[in-house]
Parts: C-alpha cells; structure tokens; sequence
C-alpha cells in the first residue's frame, strides 16, 4: 500500500504551501502596509502595545476594512483592541475612533483570531491612510524563575514576535519593547537586533508577506507587584434620598514569582531597597471626589492602615495590607464608600432617570480576572437598562432589605480580563413614579402606628392580667 500513498502525501505537502499562499493573496491582495511601527511596553504587569500603521489600497477595488490579526497565545490573553484613524500631522492630529469587531479569514492559519476595523470612508485604489492601535493583554510575563526568595528580584519572560502577525504583505517595519530596567538577561537575537539602555529594537525589516511570524523571547527584571484580583464584586445601591453606597468585595492575589521560604520581616523593615523588592506593598485606588464614610476591613475586622486625601477632582484612597503581599499570597477585603446622589443621577429629556457610574477596577495597575458589578436601584424603579461601551454579559435580579415590599431591581454587569482602561462612564436607565419615594417613609409611620397599637394592646392584656388575681383573692 506504502508507495502511491507516501507519494500523495508528499505531493500534498509540497503543494501546501502554495495553496496557503493562494488563499492569502485571494483573501488579502488588495492593501498593503507601506510602514508598521510597534512600541510595547513592558514596564507594569500588564502588556500594552501600540503600533502605528501606514495601509494603502493597491487594488481596483475600494476596501472598507483594515484586519487585525492575534496569535492563538495574544487571543487567549487580550484585553483591550482600540483603534483610530489618525489625520494630520504632528502637533495637528486628529484621532477618530473605528469600530472594531472580531470577523474569519478562511486563507488564515490555524488558530489565528482576526480583527475587524470598519472604515469610516472606503479607501480607493492607490489611497493610503494611517491608523493607530492600542492592544492591551494581560498574563503574559511569565515569572522566571517561578519562584524567588526575599531577597531576590523578579524576572520574567515574554514571548512575542519579532514581526507584526498581519494578513498583509508589510512592506517595512520596527519593533520597539520598552523593559522597566537595563537588567535585561537575555533576548533572541535576529537580524538585525539593537538593545539601548531599557529598548530593545527588532527591524527594520523589509517586504515580510503576509502572516510572516518570527518567535522571539525576552528574559528581563520587572520588579513591578503583579497585582490581580481573581474577583471582584461591587454592588453600587442608589437611594434617592441622597447617596450612592458602594461596597466592594476583593479577592487579591500577587501573581508574580512565587515566594520561597520564610518571610523576616525584620530583613524586610530593615533593608527595604533589598527584601521583597516586587512585593505587594500598599494599593491605590482613585476614587470619586466627595467620597465620604469609607472603611477598608478583611475577615478579621476594620483595618485602620488606610489614608484617604483628594480634593474637588478627585479622591485616592491608599490601603496598606495586614502584611505585604509576596507572589503566590494573597488577600480577601472589602472596601466601602458612600457618594453624593446629585454627582451620579441624572435626569433625560424625556423624563427617564440614569445613573452615570464608572466602570472597571478603582485600583491602578491592576488586573481583574472576573468582575460582577451589581447596581441596586430604588424599589419601584422600572425597565432599567445598561448601556456600556463594550460586551459585558447582563442580567438582572431582585434585592429586598428593610422595609421593601416588591424588593430592588437590580442590573448585573458581568465581565472578564479587566485592566484599567474599562474604567470609563457607563450608565443604567431607569423609569420612576415619584410616588415610590412616599413608600418608605409610609412604611416607617405605619411601623410606628403598629407599635404604639401593640404598646397599648400590652398595657390592656397587662390589666386583664391583674384581674384574674384579685378575682381569686376575692374566691378564697
Ligand atoms: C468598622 O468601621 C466602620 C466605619 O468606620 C464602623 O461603622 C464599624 O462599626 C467598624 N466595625 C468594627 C468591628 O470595628
Ligand atoms: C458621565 O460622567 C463623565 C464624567 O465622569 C462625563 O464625562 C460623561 O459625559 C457622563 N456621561 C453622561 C451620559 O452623562
């Protein structure tokens, strides 16, 4: 059976190659990317990359979208596509924002997760534009070693490639990773490769086809505490009369180099610059300005390590852990605040109510694996509808505490791989009788009238009590 077989197979092996090829330029022949620039930051926790690039349309046809395309490794770890058309030069741009939408390309390899950006005006034939992205991925520095003692930095490796991944032929390109130390311990070195201080520079290079890949991996210090929340729940109640309560519940972790041995923390006091130099020292949160009544505590009880300051801007919250987190630790707490009403609900023209909130994390520089936010409107709010300016799974329940009849609607926005770029306005519609707002303060008067009724039903059992008494004295 052995030889015509093999014979096929080899055939279909020379040949595929050059069906891959056909695919692409059937798919892809018609823009060309005359100039890509990329910067990547590497700096934080979290990877952020911006790439700059000059497309132009060498086909008869005009086109009305430029692809993105993700490694199955990016896919797996994107956070945040954004993209702009960019116009003018220098100092005189202009960035509009491209909707940006996840779509197939059959001719791309396996695994490849493609990016839709819908122009706002069809490029012609022979007409170029430049547009700017910003990809941002979480979990990608691998700590190595993966586990580290006190006294040691952290070094982590990332894995990328030395070409821009594009379902377009690349006529000239750089790379630029930016590392937050010269400790730079090893990179893959292609031609050509420069490193200066904290750069390293991949390119240029020239005429890449399209989907070209070239795998590189840097080893660097990066001393920055990876701080991630495996889940974070906050639960933002309105009342109406007068505040916005927050309650948030966290669940920390550092997922940085896992800590090794004992923790001194003698060594660590004494020699700051040396002991535990990537451990989770203190959190900031930026908070609304006029926050008032905030508390910090973890299962223990209130933690008194906090320091809030701010102004009529804005508000910064700094809390300081029982102890320092090290990699692998982590830290279950809860943070509380309370806000002025008249700062977040609004009213529309057409008489509807919505609150304007901000989404996301309030921590800098952190990761959130798994958020819920649960917004608790006032009961008899009706039809309330989310509106965030990007997917999030929604759903709605019902909340009851004292003194509700037919219970709080309330709207759960549910969201994964969150970095501090969601934190932008959403808002929460909502419907209401003004005669709700008499529900509560009903129910209070009727309380009291019912108490006094039982206070005097009590006092008249309590004579009748007495009688029987004085009925068997008088028997006897
Ligand atoms: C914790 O602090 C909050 C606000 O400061 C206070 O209302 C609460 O009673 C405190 N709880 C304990 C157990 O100290
Ligand atoms: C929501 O609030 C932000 C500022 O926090 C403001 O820029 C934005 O315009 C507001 N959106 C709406 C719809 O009111």
């Amino acid at each position: 059976m052995g030889a015509s077989r093999l014979r096929f197979f080899a055939l279909i092996f020379i040949l595929l190659p050059f069906l891959f090829l056909f695919g692409i330029s059937y798919a892809s022949s018609e823009l060309v990317i005359n100039k890509a620039e990329r910067r990547i930051d590497l700096t934080s926790s979290i990877v952020r990359v911006y790439t700059t690039l000059k497309v132009e349309n060498t086909g008869p046809s005009s086109a009305s979208e430029v692809l993105l395309a993700f490694s199955p490794a990016e896919t797996e770890h994107l956070s945040v596509i954004k993209a702009s058309f960019v116009e003018g030069k220098r100092k005189k741009k202009t960035f509009s924002p491209l909707p940006v939408n996840p779509t197939k390309l059959p001719s791309a390899p396996k695994g490849t997760q493609l990016f839709s950006l819908s122009l706002s005006k069809p490029l012609n034939n022979g007409e170029s534009i430049t547009l700017e992205v910003l990809t941002i991925f979480t979990h990608s520095l691998q700590p190595f070693p993966v586990e580290i003692s006190q006294s040691e930095s952290q070094f982590v490796h990332y894995r990328d490639s030395a070409v821009l991944l594009s379902p377009y032929e690349i006529k000239e390109q750089i790379t630029y990773i930016k590392t937050p130390s010269n400790k730079i311990e090893s990179y893959t070195r292609v031609d050509p490769t420069n490193v200066v201080g904290t750069e390293l520079k991949y390119g240029r290079f020239n005429d890449r086809p399209a989907f070209s890949f070239l795998p590189i991996m840097v080893h660097f210090e990066n001393n920055h505490p990876f701080a991630v929340v495996e889940e974070l729940i906050r639960r933002i109640e309105v009342s109406h009369w007068g505040s916005v309560q927050v309650k948030e519940h966290y669940r920390l972790v550092h997922a940085g180099a896992r800590h090794k041995g004992v923790f001194s923390r003698v060594d660590y006091q004494a020699r700051p610059a040396f002991s535990g130099v990537s451990s989770l020292k203190h959190l900031l949160a930026r908070l609304p300005p006029h926050v008032h009544s905030v508390y910090y505590r973890d299962e223990i009880g209130n933690i008194s390590s906090s320091h809030l300051r701010g102004d009529s801007q804005k508000s910064e919250l700094e809390i300081q852990p029982r102890y320092p987190l090290f990699g692998g630790w982590k830290a279950h707490f809860i943070i509380g605040y309370s806000l002025p009403l008249q700062d977040f609900l609004f009213e529309t023209e057409e008489g509807k109510r919505y609150l304007n909130f901000s989404f996301g994390c309030p921590f800098v520089e952190t990761v959130v694996d798994k958020l819920t936010i649960k917004i608790v409107l006032p009961e008899g709010s009706k039809v309330p509808t989310a509106e965030v300016p990007f997917l999030v799974e929604q759903d709605q329940e019902t909340s009851f505490s004292y003194l509700d009849v037919i219970g709080r609607p309330v709207v759960v926005l549910k969201a994964k791989n969150i970095v501090p770029e969601h934190n932008v306005p959403f808002q929460v519609h909502y419907k209401f009788n003004r005669i709700f707002m008499l529900a509560e303060p009903l129910m209070l008067v009727s309380a009291v009238f019912l108490f006094f009724v039982a206070c005097i039903a009590y006092l008249n059992i309590d004579l009748s009590i007495a009688r029987p008494s004085s009925l068997q004295s008088s028997k006897e």
